[in-house]
């Protein structure tokens, strides 16, 4: 049985984005120490503020399903903005993802990107965000 690639899992799983104010889609799966895959897409809600991005979501189930903080690697992600399709653009996460991101693997996850053809471009969180605010000393 052929087993599905991140990409092909991206491509399946950005159908179920909300995202009918910004016809932005986005999907994402982030994997952790374990290698254990967690999935989210973007949801908008009629009031703007109230949606959240696909990164965050798919961070937020990870946490859900007992990921531990620290524990997060790799983030998957995979952007189609039907107002303007570009088959070759790369989405980056926002600048909230980045930080959750960060605090969330200790500043070391690899963050991939993917287009429309499947191309990836692979990046590290503490390139994506340099002097990451890293908490408050206890
Ligand atoms: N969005 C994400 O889900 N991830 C990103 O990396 C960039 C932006 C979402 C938020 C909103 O639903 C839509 O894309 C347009 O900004």
């Amino acid at each position: 049985m052929h087993k599905l690639t991140i990409f092909e899992k991206l491509t399946k799983l950005i159908k179920n984005s909300e995202a009918s104010s910004s016809n932005f889609l986005v999907s994402s799966i982030v994997i952790d120490k374990n290698k254990k895959e967690y999935q989210g897409v973007n949801v908008e809600y009629q009031i703007p503020t109230n949606g959240i991005c696909a990164e965050r979501n798919a961070i937020s189930t990870a946490i859900t399903n007992s990921m531990k903080i620290g524990d997060l690697e790799e983030v998957h992600v995979f952007a189609r903005n039907l107002n303007n399709i570009n088959e070759n653009s790369f989405t980056p996460p926002c600048g909230v993802c980045r930080q959750v991101i960060y605090e969330v693997s200790n500043g070391k996850a690899k963050v991939f990107l993917y287009n429309s053809k499947g191309e990836v471009k692979k990046y590290l969180i503490q390139e994506l965000l340099p002097m990451a605010f890293e908490g408050v000393e206890k």
